[in-house]
């Protein structure tokens, strides 16, 4: 009999991006194509419990209650890396819940994997340092590395062929600079095609991908300083200067990206109206049709109620910065 505990239940929120990760420079480890910059939320949140049992014959893994085939491959591919530092052959049972819409473009695989790492560290009796924590998420998704931390985070892309300078490092605590988000959800339909798909074809067709890339390095640059000087209209600049050139690398794509519906645009448009009239705003857009508009605390309640008139917007939520990824008990 072993002496580690074999369960361990933990929560992490999904990420926004402000300046985006759409590529890749090594497919096997999962190793992004360039550094990314994000924001981790605190009012989504995903809650994973793993249990290993010595008397499961395969892992069983619920998202949402349900079991797909694909994601438990996927799942059970990278407890396999987990399994391979403890020294065991071990099945797991994973139960996996999200409180917002999965596969929507609300980042659900970055908390999901964020929070199978730190559940499944934690089971094993790991304890693994946050760093090669982040190491490990990215493998199950690149932004996943990201939600290991709170608040302002930032993701590299290392230049080690083994990936281990591929992690992501805190750059401000939430509590230092408390900006809001507030998520117009535009559609509740799973997106047709999933991040890790489309950025494998925009990498092989579109025409301004590499130039994309070439981009990444100097708007980290400039969104870092702007964090660290607390600069909200430099990263409003960045940030969307960021997002919409990732959204032409989509578009350029062949067969083409379009995430957008035509509420997506409208909300955009109502973001761009708003700071004309001096509110603290700025939007951005992952591969899915959500608007998440980033706000100086204070102008929030204002952007979310300009934001619910927009036709087409379902529902919208509005949330702080969190930490990042924990262990259910802890303190
Ligand atoms: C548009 O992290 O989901 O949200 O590493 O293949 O799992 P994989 O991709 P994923 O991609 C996120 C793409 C994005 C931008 C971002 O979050 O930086």
């Amino acid at each position: 009999m072993t002496s580690r505990p074999l369960q361990a239940t933990a929560q992490a929120q999904p990420n926004i991006a402000l300046v985006k990760y759409w590529g890749k420079r090594d497919a096997a480890l999962n190793l992004p194509a360039a550094g990314s910059l994000s924001i981790t939320l605190d009012a989504l949140h995903t809650r994973t419990r793993v249990r290993f049992d010595d008397a499961l014959t395969a892992d069983y893994i619920t998202l949402d209650g349900e079991s797909d085939e694909a994601q438990s491959r996927k799942i059970g591919a990278f407890l396999d890396l987990f399994r391979a530092r403890a020294g065991i052959t071990t099945r797991a049972h994973v139960e996996s819940g999200n409180d917002f819409p999965t596969g929507a473009g609300l980042a659900s695989s970055a908390s999901g994997f964020a929070a199978l790492a730190a559940a499944t560290d934690r089971a094993l009796g790991l304890h693994l340092q946050s760093r090669e924590l982040s190491m490990l998420a990215r493998r199950g998704s690149g932004s996943a590395a990201r939600s290991i931390f709170g608040g302002f985070v930032e993701m590299a892309a290392g230049t080690r062929d083994d990936g281990k300078d591929a992690f992501a490092t805190p750059l401000l605590d939430a509590s230092a600079w408390p900006l809001k988000v507030v998520v117009a959800i535009t559609s509740r339909k799973r997106k047709a095609v999933d991040s890790r798909a489309g950025m494998e074809t925009s990498q092989r067709t579109s025409p301004y991908y590499r130039d994309w890339v070439a981009t990444v390095p100097h708007d980290l640059a400039a969104a870092r300083g702007a964090v660290q000087a607390r600069d909200f209209g430099k990263l409003a600049e960045i940030s969307e200067a960021s997002c919409l050139a990732m959204h032409a690398v989509m578009l350029a794509t062949r067969p083409a990206l379009i995430y957008w519906n035509g509420a997506t645009v409208d909300c955009i448009q109502c973001i761009r109206a708003l700071r004309l009239r001096g509110i603290g705003v700025f939007y951005t857009v992952d591969a899915g049709p959500q608007v998440k508009a980033v706000c100086l605390p204070d102008d929030a309640a204002d952007v979310a109620e300009a934001l619910r008139d927009v036709a087409g917007v379902e529902n919208v939520l509005v949330s702080g910065l969190g930490e990042g990824a924990r262990i259910e008990g802890d303190a």
